[in-house]
């Protein structure tokens, strides 16, 4: 049987930005529906990296007195760094300015400037120097844009418009291409109107740093159309067509402000090179810091490394997350990570190891008891458990992450109070077969959620699973094994105190 196989992808990042929890949050969602994956049994190819041309990066390198190369040799660290410690498993780090990248870039201009798609012309408008493109009338007037001035210049431009219509049939015909459904009609929108030519070069006396056009050495490649070619770069196009018809066409996870870029640059890039459009392009919200943006300039980027340094890496995934509505915007405050934090992972999951594994420390010498003839309580709790598992998986393959851990801690709660109504420690007094029974139940659940969490916390929830003697026990009901000797622990998830001054 050949298996399934799931190859996705983040944004590559700047190499000039600081890491921040936007590039933090993409990056732990391919990694948890990567993990996802590989516990389905799929093959998985798992690529994130860095954008490194352009002239912000120049102009960076510049300031420090580096060479650009040396300017981003120097900071890609700072990103591949934090993917270690997010325990994040991606099989491959792309960087632009590697040869195995920008050989095929130039493969690729050279291709479909042979074809035809690719032409010269002197071009007067105007350009936004930090958004690094030129823009309308229009969107200079809204005033959105910053640093614009006024530019006549020759050229190369990308027949984009040509392959308007065939995207339009493409995305009315392929609703997955674009999630969710309101990008979908946003990007439908935007092609309503006329689709002009892409711009794809920048002169070298303006701009020197990016991948020099290889039939006019004058120009370097406009840097959108050099990032997003990593995407078929880094799996062996035009270098190892077995594994790139091995993995592509893939995920594309990307935030909502490039959207467009993606489902409009990316997609008629592809059809001019003859090869299949991406399986979905998903689009998330932002992570607001109350009403706005994190940003730079702003003063209101959120570090994840102070956050990890705090409350631990898995906290810090989980949190990002339960609390983002995949697609929508979410909002960022130190509280509500506490809140969530203390109900979710302290009380309800922490809770239910250190209760199962006290009581079966107090009353079964810490082995786990024999579970026979159920009760009407007890089989509620293992039919909500055993059916836990397909409802997860449907919900990650349709992206409903939150959703997903929503019912996992939807029956972490329902033990909770099935273990109040049933409480063993009573039980235990009296029935000593029942109480165990009650305990093999509550802790059965608890293992099946941890196995599932695995994907989302892996360092905590293979802890519960290594307490429980449960490490593969596989993701149906009945998996943990009486006669089991639990492991001591400490609490995993100590509740955070609020210093209320
Ligand atoms: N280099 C381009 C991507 C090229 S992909 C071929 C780029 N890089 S970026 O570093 O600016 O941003 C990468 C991603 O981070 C984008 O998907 C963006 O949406 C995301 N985020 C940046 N700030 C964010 C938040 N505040 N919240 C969530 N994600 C946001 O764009």
């Amino acid at each position: 049987m050949t298996k399934n196989k799931f190859y996705v992808s983040t944004p590559i990042y700047y190499v000039n930005d600081a890491p921040h929890i936007g590039h933090a949050y993409t990056t732990i969602l391919a990694d948890v529906l990567s993990r996802f994956h590989r516990a389905l049994g799929d093959d998985v190819f798992f690529l994130t990296g860095l954008d490194e041309h352009g002239q912000k990066v120049q102009q960076a390198a510049q300031a420090r007195g580096l060479t650009p190369q040396a300017h981003c040799d120097d900071l890609a660290p700072r990103f591949s760094n934090l993917w270690t410690t997010l325990e994040i498993s991606n099989d491959d780090f792309i960087r632009t300015t590697e040869v195995r990248h920008t050989r095929i870039v130039q493969d690729i201009l050279q291709k479909v400037y042979d074809k035809g798609d690719i032409y010269q012309k002197e071009y007067e408008g105007l350009y936004s120097v930090a958004e690094e493109r030129f823009i309308t009338e229009k969107e200079a007037e809204s005033g959105a844009f910053r640093e614009v001035k006024s530019i006549k210049e020759k050229n190369y431009f990308f027949k984009m418009g040509k392959y308007q219509q065939r995207l339009i049939d493409y995305i009315e015909s392929h609703p997955g291409l674009i999630q969710p459904e309101h990008r979908k009609n946003e990007m439908l929108g935007f092609l309503r109107q006329p689709l002009g030519d892409l711009c794809i070069s920048r002169p070298k006396s303006r701009l020197a740093w990016g991948i020099e056009i290889p039939f006019d050495r004058d120009y370097v490649t406009y840097v959108w159309f050099d990032a997003l070619i990593n995407y078929i770069s880094a799996i062996g196009y035009g270098s190892d067509e077995a594994k790139f018809s091995r993995w592509w066409p893939g995920v594309h996870l990307i935030g909502k402000d490039i959207l467009t870029t993606h489902s409009i640059y990316w997609t008629t890039m592809l059809f001019a090179l003859e090869l299949p459009l991406p399986e979905t392009i998903f689009a998330h919200g932002w992570w607001l810091m109350g009403e706005s943006k994190m940003s730079k300039s702003l003063g209101n980027v959120v570090r994840p490394l102070d956050l990890i340094e705090q409350h631990g890496v898995d906290a810090v995934r989980y949190y990002l997350m339960a609390e983002m509505v995949l697609g929508n915007d979410a909002n960022f405050t130190p509280e509500n990570f506490i809140k969530r934090y203390n109900s979710d992972l302290a009380n309800d999951f922490g809770n239910l190891l250190n209760r199962v594994s006290g009581l079966i420390g107090k009353y079964f010498d810490g082995i786990v008891p024999p579970a026979h003839d159920l009760s009407e309580a007890d089989q509620a709790i293992m039919s909500q458990g055993a059916a836990l598992y397909g409802k997860v998986r449907a919900l990650l393959l349709d992206y409903k992450v939150d959703a997903a851990i929503n019912e996992i801690m939807n029956l972490i709660r329902a033990v909770n109070k099935y273990m109040e109504m049933q409480a063993p420690w009573k039980l235990a007094k009296t029935d000593l077969v029942a109480a165990g029974r009650v305990l093999y139940v509550a802790t059965e659940a608890l293992r099946l959620s941890a196995a599932l969490l695995r994907a989302v916390m892996p360092e905590k929830a293979a802890r519960v699973l290594q307490i429980l003697g449960a490490e593969d026990a596989g993701l149906s009901w009945g998996g943990l094994r009486a006669g089991t000797k639990l492991e001591a622990h400490s609490p995993l998830f100590p509740r955070i105190e609020v210093d209320k001054k």
